[in-house]
């Protein structure tokens, strides 16, 4: 038996949370390890809805939940959302989280910076302006405030002016009142009691959690195609959402990190601006849209959709690390007479199997289909291979072919236990 990673391998929101709360059922541990508060991973337990950001969704079935080093953290926001979810019956205590000591922290001077560029520039990004951006260049250029310096009133105000010395001249530069540091300060020692006691060591604890046989399960955020290195510059987060970054972001070794399984919806979506190749501005992108009722979990803005783009999600398992795939929203696929299926680009009369690097480039590719059939019944809700069309299993194997890689898991609907495991991915491949 394995540990698992689990990755988005298009552009995110491909069911991450929904996959990684049915397999933290067999986990002890649930580990984040990149992003932020961008993410929106959503949870369906019966008539029960959860949408989380910073809490790993293995606190839905109350599982011992780490936020890694590699995850920046607007701790107010992480407060909110702890008292969201209590509301909603679940309790998350000391006992059941760890925040790494050595996490950045997002502050409201990084959510406006955020905001400011996003409306001044002319090429936007179309980030969620949640500030993470910021925070990881302030963490690069070593002045970022991390969870472990809320333990420490003597060396925070330094910390803050070497802060501010640099965020205040881009401040103004954009016309924005400057941070007051004695304010800052302020607001960061009345938050330090609330945050402080979940404040611990990530690699301590996944260290002891080895020796102990326990089994994890990292959870990533975004996904490959939103990597900072992979992804599709500079349209992309900022932070590395590959596999790897399970163990640099959480404190455990490459080779501790199990499983990797890339998580692939049926089609494709895309949220904020960027290339998108099988984008589709028509009524079928429409009727994805709809039936697969694609708005961004954190933004509200609605997803752009097109067809399966195999092009990419071979790419992604390549350089996201994956090991098989977890199909999701195959349910949102009934009912159409035909699907299509993106084999390759053509890019100035040559033929690509793979997406360039070149941001022009990208958006100039032009895809080229291959239609396979479609099916009239439902698939919603299967819980069975048996269960299955026989064109829509056509539509995996296919899939499979195209991306070279295996299906383990397929998803046909937002609850839980709509799921059906075509091979165990705690079992070593
Ligand atoms: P994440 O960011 O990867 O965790 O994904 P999101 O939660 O942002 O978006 C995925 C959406 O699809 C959520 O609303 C899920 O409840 C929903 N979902 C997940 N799997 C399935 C599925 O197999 N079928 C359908 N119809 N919806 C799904
Ligand atoms: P989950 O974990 C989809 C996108 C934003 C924007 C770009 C940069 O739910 O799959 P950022 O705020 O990170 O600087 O924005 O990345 N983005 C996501 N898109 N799902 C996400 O997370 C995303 N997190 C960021 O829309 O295009
Ligand atoms: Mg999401």
């Amino acid at each position: 038996m394995s540990n698992v990673t689990v990755i988005g391998a298009q552009w995110g929101d491909e069911g991450k949370g929904k996959i990684i709360d049915w397999l933290s059922n067999r986990a002890e541990i649930v580990v984040r390890f990149q992003g932020g508060n961008n993410a929106g991973h959503t949870i369906v337990v019966g008539d029960k809805t959860y949408k989380l950001s910073l809490l790993p969704s293995g606190v839905v079935q109350g599982k011992r939940s780490i936020i890694g080093n590699g995850v920046v953290v607007d701790p107010w926001s992480l407060l909110e959302e702890i008292a969201k979810v209590g509301a909603a019956g679940l309790s998350v205590t000391p006992e059941l989280l760890v925040l790494a000591e050595n996490a950045c922290l997002v502050l409201p001077l990084h959510r406006e910076l955020d905001a400011m560029r996003e409306d001044a520039a002319a090429q936007k990004i179309g980030t969620t302006k949640r500030g993470i951006g910021p925070t990881y260049e302030d963490k690069v250029g070593r002045r970022a405030l991390r969870a472990i310096d809320l333990k420490d009133p003597i060396s925070l105000p330094g910390k803050i002016e070497k802060l501010l010395a640099h965020h205040n001249v881009l401040r103004r530069g954009f016309g924005h009142p400057e941070v007051d540091a004695v304010g800052l300060l302020k607001s960061l020692t009345e938050l330090a009691p609330k945050i402080v006691p979940f404040i611990g060591s990530s690699w301590r604890e996944l260290h002891a959690a080895k020796l102990a046989g326990k089994r994890v399960l990292f959870e990533g955020a975004q996904a490959v195609l939103l990597d900072i290195d992979h992804g599709t510059y500079p349209f992309v987060t900022s932070s590395n959402t590959v596999a790897g970054q399970a163990a640099a972001g959480s404190g455990v070794s490459p080779r501790d990190i199990g499983t990797v399984l890339g998580i692939v919806k049926s089609y494709t979506t895309r949220v904020g601006e960027g290339p998108f190749p099988t984008e589709l501005k028509d009524a079928i992108g429409e009727k994805l849209g709809q039936r697969g009722h694609e708005f961004g979990t954190v933004t509200g803005r609605k997803r752009r959709c097109g067809w399966f783009d195999a092009v990419l999600v071979r790419q992604t398992c390549i350089t996201g690390g994956v090991d098989g795939i977890c199909l999701t929203k195959l349910d949102v696929l009934d009912g159409f007479d035909e699907l299509k299926v993106c084999t390759h680009y053509m890019l100035d009369g040559e033929r690509l199997d793979y997406l360039p690097a070149d941001a022009n480039a990208q958006g100039q590719a032009t895809p080229v289909y291959e239609t396979l059939q479609g099916w009239s019944e439902t698939t919603a809700g299967a819980r069975s291979w048996a269960e299955l069309p026989a064109n829509a299993i056509k539509y995996v194997r296919r899939v499979e072919e195209l991306i070279g890689s295996q299906v383990l898991l397929l998803s046909t609907s937002p609850d839980r236990d709509d799921t059906i495991m075509v091979r165990d991915p705690f079992v070593v491949l």
